[in-house]
This record gives C-alpha cells, sequence and structure tokens, in this order.
C-alpha cells in the first residue's frame, strides 16, 4: 500500500513538472530560431539548454498558465549583467527565423539593436494572432513589410527603424485597430503614405522620418485623436498642409522638415498645442501668418529655408514662450518686432533673409 502511494505520488510530481516546463514544440523553434543566428562576444544563448525554456533562457518568457513561450525579449543594448562583464554592447548577426511563428502564443518580439541581423521579416508572423509588440530597431533588416501585416489585431507596438526596410506601406497596415506606436525612422520605405491613415485611431507616436515616402500627406491623419507625435521628416512628400493638423487635440510635435512641401502654412498650426514644430528645408511660400497669442508657446519653431516673404509677423511678440526660433533663410523684410520671446535670440535665428533689420541684426 505504501509503495502505492508513493508511486502515485511520483507519477503526479512527474505529470505536474511536465505540464509546468515548456512544450517540446516551442522548445524545438527556439532551438531553430538559435541556430539561424550567431552572437559572438556575450554568449547570451548559452543558457540555452535544457528541457525547460520557461526557466533561465536568457530573455524567453513564457505565459505563467499556458506554460507556452509569451516573450522573446533580446536586446544588444542593455543594462543586463552579461553587458557589463563582456564590457560591449551586442552585436550578432544571421537572420530571424521563420520557426518562431510556431510559437502560437508569442505576444511580444523583441530583437533590437544588434546591428548584424540581416535577411527579411518572416512573412508568416502575421499568423501569430497574440502579438502585441513587433521590436525589431537597430539591425540590417531588409525587404518589404509583410504585405497582410493588417491582420495583426493585437498589435500595439511595431518598431522596425534603423533597418534596411524597403517597398512601399502595406495597404493592410491601416487595418490595425490597436496600434499605438508605429515607428518606421531611417528604412527605405518609398510610395505614399495610404490615404486612410486615419483608421489608426489608437495611435499616438507616428515616426516615419527618413524614408523615400512621396505624395501628399493624408487629412485623414487628423481624425487621429490620440496622436501627439507626428514625425515625417527628411521624406519626398509634396503638396500643402491639411489645415486640420493644427485642430488635433494633443498633437504636440510636428515634425515636417526636409520635405518638398509647398503652399501657405495654414494659421492653425499657430494656434494650437503644437508646440514643436519644424517646418524648415520646404517650399512654403507667402506670408507667415500674423496669428500668434498668449496660447501659443513653442520649445522649436524652425521655420528656416523655405520662401516665406512679408514681415516677421507682430503677434509673434504675444506668444507666452518661444525656445528655439529660426526664421533664418528665407525672404523675410522689415523690423524685428521686440518683446519678450525675442530678447534671448540671436542672429542667426534671422540671417540669410532679404531685408530684416533691428536687433540682433543690424538698426533699420
Ligand atoms: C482590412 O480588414 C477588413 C476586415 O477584416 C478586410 O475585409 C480587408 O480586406 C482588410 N484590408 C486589407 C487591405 O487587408
Ligand atoms: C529642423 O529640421 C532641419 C532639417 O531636417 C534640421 O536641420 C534642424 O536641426 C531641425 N531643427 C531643430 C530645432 O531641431
Amino acid at each position: 500500500m505504501a509503495s502505492f502511494l508513493y508511486i502515485t505520488l511520483i507519477t503526479l510530481l512527474a505529470t505536474a513538472s511536465a505540464v509546468k516546463s515548456c512544450p517540446p514544440s516551442d522548445r524545438a523553434a527556439l532551438l531553430a530560431f538559435k541556430a539561424a543566428l550567431h552572437e559572438p562576444y556575450l554568449g547570451i544563448f548559452n543558457s540555452w539548454k535544457g528541457i525547460d525554456c520557461c526557466h533561465k533562457w536568457y530573455g524567453v518568457s513564457c505565459d505563467p498558465e499556458t506554460h507556452k513561450v509569451a516573450d522573446i525579449n533580446l536586446r544588444g543594448e542593455s543594462e543586463d549583467p552579461i553587458f557589463e562583464k563582456a564590457g560591449r554592447s551586442g552585436y550578432m548577426t544571421g537572420t530571424i527565423s521563420p520557426s518562431i511563428c510556431k510559437l502560437e502564443r508569442l505576444s511580444s518580439l523583441t530583437i533590437a539593436d544588434w546591428k548584424g541581423i540581416s535577411g527579411e521579416i518572416p512573412r508568416c508572423i502575421t499568423a501569430l494572432p497574440f502579438l502585441r509588440i513587433l521590436d525589431l530597431i537597430g539591425n540590417r533588416i531588409s525587404g518589404d513589410l509583410p504585405a497582410d501585416i493588417g491582420r495583426l489585431q493585437r498589435l500595439t507596438v511595431l518598431n522596425v527603424a534603423d533597418n534596411l526596410i524597403s517597398g512601399e506601406i502595406p495597404r493592410s497596415l491601416t487595418n490595425l485597430s490597436s496600434l499605438m506606436h508605429l515607428d518606421l525612422r531611417s528604412n527605405r520605405i518609398s510610395g505614399p503614405l495610404p490615404r486612410n491613415f486615419g483608421r489608426l485611431r489608437m495611435l499616438s507616436r507616428a515616426l516615419l522620418s527618413n524614408n523615400y515616402i512621396s505624395g501628399p500627406i493624408p487629412s485623414s491623419i487628423s481624425n487621429i485623436y490620440r496622436l501627439a507625435d507626428l514625425d515625417l521628416s527628411l521624406n519626398k512628400l509634396s503638396g500643402a498642409i491639411p489645415p486640420s493638423l493644427g485642430r488635433m487635440a494633443v498633437l504636440a510635435t510636428l515634425n515636417l522638415d526636409a520635405n518638398k512641401l509647398s503652399g501657405v502654412i495654414p494659421s492653425s498650426l499657430f494656434n494650437s498645442g503644437i508646440s514643436n514644430l519644424n517646418l524648415s528645408k520646404n517650399a512654403f511660400e507667402g506670408y507667415i501668418p500674423d496669428v500668434f497669442s498668449s496660447g501659443s508657446y513653442f520649445t522649436v519653431l524652425d521655420l528656416s529655408y523655405n520662401n516665406f516673404r512679408g514681415p516677421i509677423p507682430k503677434s509673434l511678440s504675444a506668444a507666452s514662450y518661444i525656445g528655439h526660433l529660426d526664421l533664418s533663410h528665407n525672404h523675410l523684410c522689415g523690423k524685428i518686432p521686440g518683446g519678450s520671446p525675442f530678447d534671448h535670440l540671436e542672429a542667426s535665428s534671422f540671417a540669410y533673409n532679404d531685408c530684416l533689420c533691428g536687433k540682433p541684426l543690424r538698426a533699420c
């Protein structure tokens, strides 16, 4: 009887520990993922051994209930002791194996700042229904974004900045109804912004600078109620700024510098919540609207390298704060207004215009 109980207990314990350790299929998928990568300096994969991939495998964590792999978090820049010991940041080559698509419960995939990982984003990644975070910043990943990326209905973060991604923004991207943070900066993405970009209702940061994006700024962007940070700088955008951008509830940073935008500036931009506005290096023309008020607060107001003409608007001296002002390289003319926002500005803020005068330039 005692031995029977003993055997029952052993069987129970064995079953319990088998349930707790990661599924063999997840372990196999992780090992195939590891096999396609080469990390010569830190040895982060040395811990990827043993049966239970949920236990002490560097950068891997599992769902406490299902015991399936939920997160892969591998960062090449980190304060982790493994980096301190090696006295260097990470470097890794190889590719992201499609085997990760077998991790059916994967919720976040972060493979960031390894500088040398190349190849494409595995197409099958769009079949991971629980994926919330895809962060592949700072590698050498090439190819297009998956055409059916819009299938990732739970995706909140899409960050592929600082890679070599090319092709156009997939039309399905605007189907990512949970997306809050989109970062495509510094890639080789071309073609237009989807006209229905404004469907991304949850978006708070849209960072797309330093690509080859062309065509107009879709006015639907102004439907994104939560958008706080819009960076479209260093692209090939053309056409005018939709006036509705100045009527967005929480938009604080608008960087449209270094594009081919033209037309007059909507006066709404200067009486909005936007405090960081860079329109430098475009082809804007006409007068700078004389609509500033005590509600205008700018940490940065950079209108340099355009074709603005006429005077500096007098109302600018009514602005409650202007930290950095750059009106240089335009065709402005007339007396620089006085008043507190102008007191701390240097001559370089006004240089290279047609005929500006008064402090801090020469007297009129
Ligand atoms: C967006 O989602 C809808 C509904 O799921 C689908 O019918 C449509 O084809 C998707 N659009 C794209 C471009 O994938
Ligand atoms: C505004 O954009 C221009 C062009 O990209 C850049 O050179 C400049 O530093 C930016 N201004 C500020 C204040 O960041």
